[in-house]
């Protein structure tokens, strides 16, 4: 099937959970301003699917994300004034915020019903073509984005594609987990899916992460989608019941990823980040070196 081969253009950003895991801070602001460095999370999943060719991007959205939507408007009186200052550096990193009319879609989620539940939501808003789904508490550093790896691998094999990572079989439970059919090297074909399985239950240690390239027939699985693991409709069943159709593989990204939903994930991102700054690595370097050894001292 030749469209489902082709590159995506849109991109999903299911953004309208709740974020329990950051109150009391997300009573008020959105998970993804939340702001890593200086750009909010959703910053980074933007500037990652421009890179991957994505054209136009779909917030599924939720209550008390007005914060998110009032981001990507422009701020002429922020511009004005920049400019009266003459602050070109600032300007250009404000201009990377802006987002063209048209290009950018809200669309509400009204109950959290869970990830699926939130994909469907943006049905009306596809065509019959592959589209993009990326979760911007994912963050994944690398030099070449991730979506636009995947994109590259997309374009030769079609099907549905999720973002493959190796974690250590502790772990295991706490992810969909790929159960491999054939082990290509980068991609791998997937016989089947288990969302979080009972610890030592996993068909393989090869985790899904936030990045996926899905073909419209996901949508079909959704409709009508009833709930799975954790009473949420799960993305992962409606991808799964691709594989004797369509075809699913995972694809092991090149980069380093860090679960921003998680407070220890956010704060190594932050580190990481920070130690690839030029403008901030010597000093964050200093710090650390100082207070690691400290606090072991004092232990
Ligand atoms: P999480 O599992 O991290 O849930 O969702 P959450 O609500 O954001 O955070 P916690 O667990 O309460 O702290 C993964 C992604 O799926 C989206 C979230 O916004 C996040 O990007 N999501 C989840 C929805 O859009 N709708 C849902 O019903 C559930």
């Amino acid at each position: 099937m030749p469209h489902t081969k082709r590159r995506p253009t849109k991109a999903i950003f299911p953004v309208a959970g709740l974020g329990t895991r950051f109150l009391p801070a997300t009573k008020s602001i959105p998970k993804e301003i939340m702001t890593l460095i200086d750009r909010p999370l959703i910053q980074y999943a933007i500037d990652e699917a421009r890179e991957a060719g994505i054209e136009e991007f779909i917030f599924v959205t939720s209550r008390g994300k007005s914060a998110l939507e009032d981001y990507f408007d422009e701020a002429p009186h922020l511009k004005a004034e920049l400019e009266h200052k003459g602050k070109d550096d600032l300007l250009k990193v404000l201009e990377k915020t802006n987002m063209a009319s048209g290009a950018i879609a809200y669309i509400r989620q009204t109950q959290p019903k869970g990830l699926g539940h939130a994909v469907w939501c943006a049905r009306r808003l596809l065509g019959d073509e592959p589209f993009a789904v990326i979760l911007p508490d994912d963050i994944i550093q690398a030099e070449t984005g991730c979506l636009k790896q995947m994109v590259e691998a997309y374009e030769g094999i079609g099907g549905n594609m999720v973002a493959a990572m190796e974690v250590p079989p502790s772990k295991a439970s706490a992810y969909g987990i790929l159960d491999v059919a054939e082990d290509m090297g980068r991609v791998v074909s997937v016989k089947a899916m288990v969302e979080k399985p009972a610890p030592g239950t996993q068909p393989s240690n090869l985790a899904v992460i936030g990045r996926y390239i899905l073909a419209p027939a996901v949508m079909d699985a959704l409709d009508g989608a009833s709930t799975g693991a954790g009473g949420e409709i799960q993305l992962t069943d409606a991808i799964a019941a691709q594989i004797g159709s369509g075809g699913v593989y995972g694809y092991r990204f090149d980069g380093q990823r860090y679960d921003c939903g998680s407070k220890a994930g956010f704060l190594q991102a932050t580190i990481a980040f920070g130690l690839e700054r030029p403008d901030l690595r010597d000093e964050l370097a200093a710090f650390l070196s100082e207070i690691v050894p400290a606090r072991d001292a004092a232990e």
